[in-house]
């Protein structure tokens, strides 16, 4: 069975802080950031706002896009939201870490009641896997046919602001994709067709330590009386993360280029995680493979982990830069350190 996109959606906070603001609180300038990483701006959610907020609003609209057009025409949100029957929600700032579920909570504010619920934690890498895993579960059994996969991040919670090497870097925001089960054969990638083709996953546990957050798992809980002054944000390896990300996708998209049989011009776009522009150029050169292939929208809202591949999506579907038939391939790395690929078939 193919298992294809039916609809996009995302939500960012409306407060936007662009790089000179940051540069008027700490000591960084907006030419620095730019010149190392491509990052123009980030939105950044209020006190209030947890993941789930995010994450319901933008499933909400990919629920909404595949009724406009036409997909589930006869259908409201609210019904086709019934016939959701696995929510993945990855984010690497879960509501509440571990317990319960982001996707729970999700649930509950979208109303997606006959769905089974779970988190994939694999940071940046969340929504390649998790597109991977809901294909997965949709395959298995017949009788599920819809799933919605959101990636979904308020990382502005977790970041340190006063730590300049890092605070520029992150942003908050959710991206979704509705899936639908459907009988065409989806074949290889060189035929018409459709939906998720194929997904390289991967990880190397030995890099764990240069990205994470110290503090409040089971590892260094909170002792009480503690007070919340360290340990609290995520701390980084730049240089070991930016080695280690350049690698990656390289290797991926190289992978998934010769086990699929592709030459660069089958691709309409390459959708990378949104960390740093200046990985996905490196990448490129290596590959040989025009910048303008790649799609980048980290300029408007920095690196939002999770969120940051099902955000470029809905961008390119909604404008219209993604047709049906067109081949689109996903790319990324995050903390873990993990890294994957989607290919497929719009
Ligand atoms: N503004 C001005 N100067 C800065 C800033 C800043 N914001 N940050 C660092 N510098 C300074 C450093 O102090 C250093 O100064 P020095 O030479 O006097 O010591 C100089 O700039 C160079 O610092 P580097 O760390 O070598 O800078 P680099 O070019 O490596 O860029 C960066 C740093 C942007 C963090 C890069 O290493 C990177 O992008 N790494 C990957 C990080 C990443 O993608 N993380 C997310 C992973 S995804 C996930 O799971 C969340």
């Amino acid at each position: 069975m193919a298992v294809e996109i039916i609809g996009t959606g995302r939500a960012v906070p409306d407060r936007k802080v662009t790089n000179q603001e940051l540069a008027g609180r700490i000591d960084t300038s907006d030419e620095w950031i730019r010149s190392h990483t491509g990052i123009g701006a980030r939105h950044i959610a209020d006190e209030n706002t947890a993941s789930s907020d995010l994450g319901a609003a933008a499933g909400l609209q990919a629920l909404s896009w595949a009724i406009e057009k036409g997909a589930v025409a006869e259908l409201t949100p609210a019904e086709l939201a019934l016939t959701v029957d696995v929510l993945i929600v990855g984010s690497t700032t879960q509501d509440y870490y571990g317990c319960p579920a982001t996707a729970c909570i999700v649930q509950n504010k979208l109303g997606v009641k006959n769905a089974a619920a779970m988190d994939i934690t694999v940071a940046c890498s969340s929504f390649i896997c998790g597109l991977e895993i809901a294909a997965a579960l949709l395959n298995t059994e017949p009788r599920r046919r819809r799933a919605l996969v959101i990636g979904a991040e308020v990382l502005s919670k977790i970041t340190n602001w006063e730590d300049r090497s890092t605070c520029i870097l992150f942003g908050d925001g959710a991206g979704a994709v509705l899936l639908e089960k459907t009988p065409d054969n989806p074949g290889t990638a060189g035929n018409v067709g459709r939906g998720l083709l194929r997904t390289i996953l991967g990880a190397d546990g030995s890099g764990w330590e240069n990205l994470f957050v110290p503090r409040g798992g089971t590892r260094a809980p909170w002792k009480k009386g503690e007070t919340v002054d360290d340990g609290a944000t995520v701390v980084m390896n730049g240089q070991a993360v930016y080695n280690f990300a350049v690698g990656a996708i390289t290797d991926t998209i190289a992978k998934m280029m010769e086990e699929e049989h592709l030459e660069i011009d089958d691709l309409k776009c390459i959708v990378p995680h949104q960390a740093n522009a200046r990985i996905v150029q490196a990448a490129g050169k290596r590959l040989k493979i025009p910048e303008e292939k790649f799609y980048l929208n980290l300029e408007e809202y920095a690196n939002t982990s999770s969120a940051s591949i099902p955000i470029a999506l809905d961008e390119l579907n909604r404008s219209g830069a993604l047709q049906k038939g067109d081949l689109v391939m996903t790319v990324g790395f995050g903390a873990g350190l993990t890294y994957g690929g989607n290919l497929i078939r719009w």
